[in-house]
């Protein structure tokens, strides 16, 4: 039996859009799994690139026993934010000890578009996040499909930026950008800035994509603000409405995504008023080539 036929007797797949992202109905996380239904979920992930799980309870244990499947669960160099005694967790919330909002957003990267665990040599696979408290408005997670956006690119962008590297930087786009507090200088050793190609070939699909986001800070071989004016030009250009999903959520869904085809971002919420904490990990990948 194929892939394809795999996943339609074990799973219950309603696509979010023509293009991408598809939810899948009939999966209780926490109850466990086979292999042979982690392999239907898996093709489902390649497939659809974004897959979200309807509301459920999943304890913190479960959504690294779940993460762990994909592979090799990243510990977050910014230590603050592990969550539940999991150092694979990182729990991003807005609500002081007594589940009152604290005004504060937790982390303003967010809401730039970009694709987790880009400042790192071995990038960011799968993100898990679960939905612990969602606002009423606000707080939603954008996705958009890279593969399609490369393909969008014409004949002069494609052969302009065919053999480009660029120099991806959490310091750069968490502190310089956005204003969060500073890493320390452990952390910016132990995180140092690393280049990678700007279109990247998907390991397991084969597909070309553009691989950039809100972390590439400059490009290698090219004077510095030439290289962040062509960034900035191709991540505008990378983002298409109809190759975005946008997710409203509910608590306690679970979405998961392939950070290497896709790029995200949250949009804003009020947090003087309203919660959202959410708890995520990332799976660590590969060296994109
Ligand atoms: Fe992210």
């Amino acid at each position: 039996m194929n892939a394809t036929a795999v996943q339609d007797r074990l799973l219950e797949i309603r696509p979010l859009t023509p293009k991408l992202g598809a939810a899948i109905t009939n999966v209780r996380l926490a109850d466990g799994m086979s292999d042979e239904l982690f392999r239907a979920i898996y093709q489902a992930f390649l497939r659809y690139q974004v897959l979200l799980f309807p509301p459920q309870d999943v304890p913190p244990g479960e959504q690294v026993a779940f993460a762990r499947r994909f592979g090799e669960v990243q510990i977050h160099v910014m230590a603050q934010y592990h969550a539940d005694g999991y150092p694979e967790l990182y729990r991003l919330s807005n609500l002081d000890a007594n589940g009152k909002p604290t005004g504060k957003h937790p982390d303003k990267g967010t809401l730039a578009w970009h694709t987790d665990g880009s400042w790192q040599r071995v990038t960011g696979q799968a993100t898990i996040i679960y939905g612990e408290v969602m606002p009423e408005t606000g707080g939603e997670t954008h996705f958009c499909d890279m593969y399609g956006a490369y393909e969008r690119l014409d004949a002069n962008w494609k052969a302009r930026i065919a053999n480009m590297r660029a120099v991806h930087n959490l310091d750069f786009s968490r502190t310089r950008r956005h204003g969060e507090d500073l890493m320390t200088e452990e952390q910016k050793r132990a995180k140092p800035p690393v280049d990678h190609p700007i279109v990247r070939t998907h390991p397991e699909t084969g597909r070309k994509c553009i691989y950039l986001g809100d972390h590439a800070e400059y490009i290698v071989g090219m004077p510095y603000e030439e290289g962040r004016a062509l960034i900035e030009e191709l991540n505008a250009l990378a983002v298409h409405p109809d190759l975005t999903y946008e997710h409203h959520w509910q608590a306690r869904e679970l979405l998961l995504w392939d950070n290497r085809c896709v790029q995200h971002r949250a949009t804003a919420y009020d947090p003087a008023t309203q919660g959202r904490v959410i708890r995520r990990c990332t799976v660590l990948g590969e060296v994109p080539v």
